[in-house]
C-alpha cells in the first residue's frame, strides 16, 4: 500500500464515520435526552437544607462579607480587604461555592431538618411548614437561587479583577438575595420585626 492509497483509505473510513453520524442524529439525540433525564433522578440530597445553609452557604458568604468589612476596635477604624493574590484567590474560593450552592437549593426533594428543630431566631414557621413552602414552591425556591448565583457569578469577577468595592456592593446584594428567599420560606411573619432589627 502507497501513501495514496493509505489516504484514500482514511477518506473513505471518515466518510463512513460522517454517515454513520448523521444517520444516527435523532436517536442520538433522543438517546442523549434520555441520559439527561436519567442523570437528573441521581442528584440525591443528602444533606438537609439546614445542613446545606450551615456548612456550605453560610460559611461561605461569611468569609465573604469579613474580608471585605469594615472594622473599628480600642485601636481604631481598620478597613479589612484581600491584599495578597492568595487572599484574594480565597475570597474567589468562596464566591465558586456559592454559584454552585445555588444548584444545591434547587436539587428537588430535599428535607428541611433531620428533626423538627429550626436553628436560628426568629423562627416563626415549623419544620414541616417550611417543608410545605419547600415542596409547594420550587419554581420560586428556584427563582431565588438563581438570584443568589447572578450576584455569586459578579463575585467571582470582581475577585479576579481584585476590585474590592464591587465584593462590596455585591456582597450587600448578596445578603438581600440571602433574605429575601428567607422572608418566603423561613421567617415571613416576623418580616417587619426582623427588618427593623437589621
Ligand atoms: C433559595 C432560598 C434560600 C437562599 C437563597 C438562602 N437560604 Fe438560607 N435558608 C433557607 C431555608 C429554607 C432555611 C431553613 C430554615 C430552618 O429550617 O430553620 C435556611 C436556613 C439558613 C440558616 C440557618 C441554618 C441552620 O443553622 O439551621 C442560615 C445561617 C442561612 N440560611 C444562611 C444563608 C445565607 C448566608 C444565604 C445567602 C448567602 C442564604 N442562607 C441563602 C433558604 C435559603
Amino acid at each position: 500500500m502507497n501513501f495514496n492509497d493509505a489516504g484514500k483509505l482514511l477518506a473513505l473510513f471518515g466518510a463512513a464515520v460522517l454517515a454513520n453520524a448523521c444517520s444516527g442524529s435523532s436517536s442520538n439525540d433522543q438517546d442523549q435526552a434520555g441520559a439527561a433525564a436519567n442523570a437528573a433522578d441521581h442528584y440525591i440530597p443528602a444533606a438537609t437544607f439546614q445542613d446545606v445553609m450551615d456548612s456550605v452557604v453560610d460559611p461561605a458568604a461569611d468569609y465573604i462579607w469579613e474580608a471585605v468589612s469594615f472594622v473599628s476596635d480600642e485601636t481604631g477604624a481598620h478597613e479589612n480587604r484581600p491584599r495578597t493574590d492568595a487572599e484574594w484567590h480565597e475570597l474567589r474560593r468562596r464566591a465558586v461555592i456559592l454559584t454552585e450552592a445555588s444548584n444545591l437549593i434547587g436539587v428537588p426533594g430535599r428535607r428541611v431538618a433531620n428533626g423538627d428543630e429550626t436553628l436560628e431566631e426568629p423562627a416563626p414557621l415549623a419544620v414541616d411548614e417550611i417543608q410545605l413552602r419547600l415542596d409547594g414552591q420550587h419554581e420560586q425556591l428556584v427563582g431565588f437561587a438563581d438570584a443568589m448565583r447572578s450576584v455569586a457569578l459578579q463575585l467571582v469577577d470582581a475577585a479576579d479583577r481584585k476590585d474590592a468595592d464591587a465584593v462590596m456592593d455585591y456582597g450587600s446584594a448578596l445578603d438581600e438575595a440571602c433574605e429575601s428567599c428567607h422572608l418566603v420560606f423561613w421567617y415571613p411573619e416576623s418580616a417587619e420585626d426582623y427588618r427593623q432589627d437589621q
